[in-house]
């Protein structure tokens, strides 16, 4: 039995991560987060862990021995733009203290996430590609862009086994996102399925890619699973299903609540959705790794509404 370590373990992704890993793999879970234990931890091990701290983190490692870690704990795009430095010491002192502790204690395999707010304003809006010279222009982007570089690092010179996924806006029903400038589409949703309006702090002319959690979660374990010796990528890979605006989202939702409404007031969040891309270039995942989806839009919505 293997023994796997999350970070982040109570945030939108850790919830349905524990799941998928308990339904899928044989292993001992330590869940770690620095807020408390959840019902979605419940009957697994659960330790309080800032990553900020260095000695928190090795006292972890030492404890538990992980064969695989996977590092969720991160500040998002809208929060980090309110507290950059906190976004600035978890996104990257929080990394930088996993990778040493990675190296120090022998882990196998690390999983951190990176994403679309990797990409500047100039990086090409459309199929934007795996290598870029783009400057992100948030706080958020500029941590996970350098811990992109720092994944490269810790494995050519340490021999790390680290990978990492840049994933688009995510939508799940499990744990309601509030961090993100994606996260809208998540909030459209369950109003919609509350029977109340909603309103949008993007325009509803901003396309984004996205993506439905179950396809995230079941690539994440396949690119986990996949040969080292097939990825030739040690930044980030691209992954994302389809891209939509508020608009194109809230005409899907029609089709389930004919009576939903929407009305739109752009806020701080609107300049960081346009500086993302549309949509990335995924070949190479699908060339690597076998990187493929299952739900489209109108079936994401569909699961959606039968989960709220
Ligand atoms: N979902 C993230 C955000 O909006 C992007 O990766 O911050």
């Amino acid at each position: 039995m293997i023994k796997i370590l999350i970070t982040g373990s109570n945030g939108q992704v850790g919830a349905e991560l524990i799941r998928i890993i308990k339904s899928s793999i044989d292993a001992e879970i330590m869940c770690t987060d620095i807020t408390q234990k959840t019902k979605e931890t419940e009957g697994m091990e659960f330790e309080y862990l800032d990553v900020k701290s260095k000695e928190l983190t090795e006292k972890i490692f030492e404890k538990f021995h992980p064969d695989h870690v996977y590092h969720l704990a991160s500040i998002l795009s809208a929060s980090g733009e309110k507290d950059p430095y906190l976004a600035y010491t978890v996104n990257l002192t929080g990394t930088v203290n996993i990778l040493n502790a990675c190296v120090k204690y022998n882990v196998e395999k690390l999983f951190v996430p990176s994403t679309i707010g990797v990409y500047g304003p100039e990086a090409p809006k459309e199929d934007a590609p795996v290598r870029h010279s783009s400057i992100p222009t948030t706080m958020y982007g500029i941590t996970k862009a350098a811990g992109e570089m720092l994944f490269q690092y810790y494995y050519e010179k340490y021999n790390l086994d680290v990978r990492s996924l840049r994933y688009p806006g995510l939508i799940s029903y499990r744990v309601p996102p509030t961090a993100g400038t994606t996260d809208y589409a998540v909030d459209m949703i369950r109003h919609a399925a509350k029977g109340s309006s909603y309103t949008c702090y993007l325009g509803e002319d901003t396309p984004l890619p996205m993506m439905y959690m179950q396809d995230a979660m079941e690539s994440t374990i396949k690119f986990m699973h996949s040969d080292p010796d097939k990825l030739s990528v040690r930044t980030a890979y691209n992954v994302m299903s389809y891209t939509f605006t508020p608009k194109q989202l809230y005409e899907t939702i029609l089709k389930f609540k004919p009576g939903f409404r929407v009305d739109y007031k752009p806020d701080f969040r609107q300049q960081i959705a346009e500086s993302w891309p549309h949509s990335l270039d995924i070949s190479q995942s699908r060339h690597d790794w076998g990187f493929n989806i299952r739900y489209d839009l109108e079936k994401t919505v569909e699961d959606m509404f039968s989960h709220l």
